[in-house]
């Protein structure tokens, strides 16, 4: 009943406490948790984040190969989630109209938005070459490293 897998983000949630710990930098703290994210859950092709500048995301930290810099706000999987507020688990890109294709294999998709001060500031996407890789527990997960990162930058800019 996916223990292991709520283990898995207990375990990053304590890893990624403990790296931006003492650090205020935004950039290097996104850095470090896309990095820790991409190397502590299998099966993913891409990792990141997509930040809200001006109405549109434009690509944040990520590990990966290069990807779309700008979505706008309501386009593709981020852009939805950014529009709705709302996390999307996408177990097949192809069934998602309007999926933005960065990396050709991507196959599922998991998007997650920031919310700071009551406003979507970002989202965190994560990609897999598997369909059907995220579920429900990965969705939970990812809030709650999103919301190790947010309580530790309260002044988000
Ligand atoms: N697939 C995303 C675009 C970002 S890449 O996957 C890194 C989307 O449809 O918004």
């Amino acid at each position: 009943m996916g223990s292991e897998k709520r283990a898995a983000y207990d375990d990053l949630a304590a890893q990624l406490a403990a790296l931006i710990d003492g650090e205020p930098d935004l950039v290097a703290n996104t850095a470090n948790m896309a990095a820790l994210i991409y190397h502590g859950l299998p099966e993913l092709n891409w990792a990141g984040f997509y930040f809200a500048r001006h109405g549109e995301l434009v690509l944040g930290p990520f590990q990966g190969t290069p990807a779309c810099v700008r979505i706008a706000w309501g386009k593709g999987v981020c852009g939805t989630a950014a529009s709705l507020g709302a996390a999307i688990v996408v177990p097949d890109v192809d069934e998602f109209p309007g999926h933005i294709a960065c990396d050709a294999a991507s196959r599922s998709e998991l998007v997650v938005p920031l919310v700071a001060g009551g406003r979507v500031v970002g989202v965190l996407d994560l990609d897999s070459p598997r369909r059907g890789r995220f579920d429900d527990e990965d969705r939970a997960g990812c809030e709650r490293l999103i919301s190790v990162l947010l309580a530790h930058h309260p002044n988000w800019p």
